[in-house]
């Protein structure tokens, strides 16, 4: 059977049913045009989710890779930003879904990639060589804490109650202190990264304008950008939770990862 590519362009629009549709399709969507004040990008999360939203903090400023986040995850603007997932740092409880409203794109570089997850676990389902690779993403629990953060032991594909996936590419990805096959669990982990790396060298890109927001589905989709040269690039970042999610974290929420070491209540 051939493979389907992984690589997504959002469709842009600027209807907000026609917004809902394209997130529940293709698990991406630019919407055309929000303002660039600061609470823009938020203001339009309440918009597009209403009723569905458990939480939706503050928006947080992506500068050259995020002010809070910059040094932690060690980013650099001339670096490209691989894919991954957001809000990891939250364990088991990241977001579901995650908007970057642009407020000043760079002239040369910060191309976004989007790889849809859901369309690689399908094609490694249906590939004979792959199909038991599948089946231990779905099985075999590893260790996705970031240190000092949430913890989670759990696989690297999970289902929530009603059915959703939700698929992880995160900093730090490792056997389990106690597995039983820590070396076949090694590979595993290997394995996925290098099929979402090499979906995402191979996926097209698209560019952010002022003005735009993307909104993602961060429990199926993995993002990322390329390398730029305008260090006055501005985005918003907001994360959200909906009802739809596996469960909101009981600590201070923000759109970064400020709070996420703290100990639950
Ligand atoms: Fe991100």
């Amino acid at each position: 059977m051939e493979e389907k590519a992984c690589g997504v362009i959002p469709n842009r629009t600027s209807s907000i049913d026609r917004a809902k549709q394209e997130l529940a399709k293709k698990g991406c969507v630019v919407f055309q045009h929000i303002g660039l004040e600061d609470s823009a990008t938020r203001d339009f999360a309440l918009r597009l989710f209403k009723d569905r939203i458990i939480a939706v903090p503050e928006g947080a400023r992506v500068l050259e890779g995020g002010e809070a986040e910059r040094e932690r995850l060690g980013l650099s603007n001339l670096a490209g930003q691989p894919v991954h997932t957001d809000g990891f740092a939250y364990g088991d409880l990241y977001p579901d879904f995650i908007l970057l409203g642009c407020v000043r794109s760079s002239q040369q570089g910060g191309e976004s990639v989007l790889v849809d997850g859901y369309q690689l676990l399908e094609n490694m389902d249906s590939s004979s060589e792959n199909s038991e690779l599948a089946e231990r993403l779905r099985s075999v629990a590893i260790d996705m804490t970031e240190e000092g953060m949430q913890e989670s032991h759990s696989p690297l594909v999970i289902e929530t109650a009603s059915g959703r996936l939700m698929l992880r590419r995160t900093l730090e990805q490792k056997p389990c202190g106690n597995s039983s096959d820590a070396k076949g669990d090694q590979e595993m982990i290997d394995l996925w990264i290098g099929a979402i790396d090499e979906a995402a060298e191979e996926a097209p890109r698209f560019k952010l304008e002022p003005g735009e927001v993307l909104v993602v589905d961060n429990y199926r989709m993995f993002h990322g950008r390329d390398p730029y040269t305008d260090a006055d690039r501005m985005l918003w970042r907001v994360w959200v939770w909906t009802r739809d999610a596996l469960g909101v974290p009981e600590l201070e929420l923000a759109s970064d990862s400020r709070y996420a070491g703290l100990v639950g209540q």
